[in-house]
């Protein structure tokens, strides 16, 4: 069993801020990096430290080789990274003094994939290989559509989410991991009780875990429910700690862990990056994890 992250890979240029810029605002910035993200990126760093072979597929434009870097050095399959003419996709990211931030996106050439990319990809793919994806490509409804005709399993990170999600037939996908304001999004529900509520009618035969910021983790399957607390670290940068969260739980699903132990296995992970500064960066290895104490 194979298993491919079709995803994003961005250049993340992260300022230090004392508060979010507000509308009219200038605001000087007390410290700037340039950091590898994107959500794919970060998803597929997360499972390959955790300990699963992954290959990336994605675009990257002309400036975007310290991105293929990040995949060598993180341990992620690159061989079916493209690049193409133009620009890689971008994020400015404020980060404040509690370590929260606010993120604006510039897709570039994740925006780029073809439907002949997509075959090619996934033609090197077959029955009971893992697919996952997050919503920073476009495409996403055909990669959906053929990898489910493939037989291949479909994970999805419905994030960010946006209308292009609206074309997409989630009945084909596996398991689903989201926040609760994607959660939110996907079914017209506040509560997060109601949230799974309608997951589970709308989709029931789709595992789903839905992360409650401070409150934690719930994955539902059916009749089965599990919750996971956090764990209290003090927070520098919350960038790519769901992406993590991610990583680490499918890591988890793909070794047949027991599913509370996956998700207290995936929740140190996350807060391991949620001490750290960056996206890719912050992501531990499983040893670390297994070693952490709270
Ligand atoms: O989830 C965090 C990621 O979201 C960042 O690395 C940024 O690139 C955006 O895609």
């Amino acid at each position: 069993m194979k298993v491919l992250n079709f995803g994003s890979l961005n250049l993340d240029y992260v300022y230090s801020v004392d508060h979010m810029v507000r509308p009219g605002e200038t605001l000087a910035s007390s410290g700037m990096n340039v950091f590898c993200g994107g959500k794919g990126l970060n998803q597929s760093i997360a499972l390959a430290k955790a300990g699963v072979p992954v290959y990336h597929a994605g675009m990257i434009g002309e400036e975007g080789g310290i991105l293929l870097e990040a995949c060598k050095e993180g341990g992620v399959n690159a061989e079916f990274i493209r690049t193409i003419p133009g620009k890689s996709g971008h994020t400015i990211i404020q980060v404040d003094k509690d370590g929260q931030n606010c993120i604006l996106l510039y897709g570039g050439a994740n925006r780029s994939i073809t439907k002949e990319y997509v075959d090619e990809v996934l033609g090197s793919f077959e029955e009971g290989d893992i697919l996952l994806l997050q919503n920073e490509v476009n495409l996403l409804d055909y990669i959906i559509d053929s990898a489910y005709e493939r037989g291949m399993t479909v994970i999805l990170n419905p994030s960010p989410y946006d209308s292009a999600l609206d074309a997409c037939d989630f009945g084909k996908v596996s398991m689903f991991l989201l926040n609760e304001v994607e959660g939110a999004q996907v079914t017209g529900e506040e509560d997060p009780e109601k949230i799974l509520e309608k997951l589970k009618t709308l989709y029931p035969d789709t595992k789903v875990v839905l992360t409650l910021g401070g409150n934690g983790s719930v994955y539902q399957y059916k009749d089965e429910q599990y919750r996971q607390g956090i764990y209290k670290v003090k927070a520098v940068d919350t960038t790519a700690a769901g992406d993590t969260f991610t990583g680490y739980f499918i890591s988890s699903v793909i070794d047949d862990m027991p599913v509370p132990e996956g998700l207290r296995l995936a929740a140190k992970a996350s807060a391991i990056a949620v001490s750290r500064e960056g996206a890719t960066a912050s992501i531990p290895l499983r040893e670390e994890v297994l070693g952490w104490k709270e």
